[in-house]
């Protein structure tokens, strides 16, 4: 009886949640064919590595997922995001795309977990995640099911709905950076990169601690470094795109862990100009 009561309540909240929480609407969007856009799409998907957490390891050439991540929430399986109509993406609209990336939400509208690193994509243009779908969409689809999360039984995705307006609420004012080079490289570390989501303490909820950003943090068994302007202080903007391309850091030492596959898949492939950008914005005094 105890238990029937327990879930009734569950279910009631969870569709109370549901209804207060409509999709956000987001403008009339459409995928694009465009050669131009294919292609910026194919340099941001290197930009925001999701490579990294989509690659297929049976079949490198594709995202079509199955990697587990594990967290201290439990085991997610990272779905299948090539254009695939029954295990991948193939039936979304451009509107569910972006509604996905930018606010975490599910095309049924449900709730995506953070182990899908959305909050740093809300900030990303709509023009960006547009031509991120594109390409995506231009891709062969393959069929594969990346199977379901391990999670606690407690633990439903419309809990997110309170998590991220708790997240919301905790977020930093973002600085408007009168030098574009700085401005760039903000947006392809704290969006598109996502270096935060690693290097960036979390509080018992697992929210970003703003107050600390890229103070270092605890990553299950490994730790990432600091990286704000006090550990970077030996670094010279140089040394630090150089880190970017290689992986090699100023004491000669290369760098291992979660961030050699950042390198490998992101940083490293990228323009001298973005990492150049990166450096700058990390190197910056002012106030951010
Ligand atoms: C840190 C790992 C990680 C990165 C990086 C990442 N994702 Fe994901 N993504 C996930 C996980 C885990 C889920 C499943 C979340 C859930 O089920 O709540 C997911 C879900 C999705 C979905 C929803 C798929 C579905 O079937 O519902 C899309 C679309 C998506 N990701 C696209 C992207 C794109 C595009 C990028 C790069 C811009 C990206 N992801 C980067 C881990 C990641
Ligand atoms: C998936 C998690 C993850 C992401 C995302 C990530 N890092 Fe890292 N990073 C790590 C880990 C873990 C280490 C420590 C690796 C080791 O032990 O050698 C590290 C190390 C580093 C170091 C070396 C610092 C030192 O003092 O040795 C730098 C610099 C760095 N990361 C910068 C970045 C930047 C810039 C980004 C975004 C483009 C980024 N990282 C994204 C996990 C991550």
């Amino acid at each position: 009886m105890g238990r029937f009561l327990l879930v009734a309540l569950i279910a009631m909240i969870a569709t109370f949640t549901l209804l207060s929480f409509p999709l956000p609407s987001v403008g009339n969007f459409e995928f694009s064919k465009d050669p131009a856009a294919l292609q910026r799409g194919e340099y941001l998907v290197t930009a925001a590595g999701c490579v990294s957490c989509h690659v297929n390891l049976d079949n490198l050439n594709s995202l079509s997922g199955g990697l587990s991540l594990e967290s201290d929430f439990g085991t997610f399986r990272v779905p299948n995001i090539t254009p695939d109509v029954t295990t991948g993406i193939g039936k979304w609209t451009a509107n569910d795309f972006v509604r996905a990336i930018k606010h975490g939400r599910r095309p049924d509208g449900g709730f995506y977990f953070p182990a899908f690193p959305f909050r740093a994509y809300a900030g990303l243009s709509d023009q960006d995640v547009l031509d991120i779908g594109s390409y995506l969409m231009s891709q062969e689809p393959v069929a594969f099911d990346s199977g379901d999360h391990e999670l606690p039984v407690w633990l439903g995705n419309w809990m997110m709905a309170g998590w991220n307006f708790l997240a919301d609420f905790q977020a930093a004012e973002p600085v408007e950076f009168s030098d574009p080079i700085v401005a760039r490289g903000a947006y392809l570390a704290r969006n598109l990169g996502h270096c935060g989501e690693c290097h960036t303490p979390r509080n018992f909820l697992g929210i970003l601690r703003a107050d600390l950003e890229f103070a270092g943090a605890t990553l299950g068994e490994s730790h990432a470094d600091p990286i704000n302007l006090d550990a970077l202080r030996d670094w010279s903007a140089d040394d630090f795109a150089f880190f970017l391309f290689l992986g090699m850091k100023p004491d000669e030492e290369y760098v291992g862990g979660e961030m050699e596959s950042v390198i490998a898949h992101n940083t490293s492939l990228l323009t001298d100009e973005d990492r150049q950008a990166m450096a700058a914005f990390f190197k910056f005094e002012g106030p951010r």
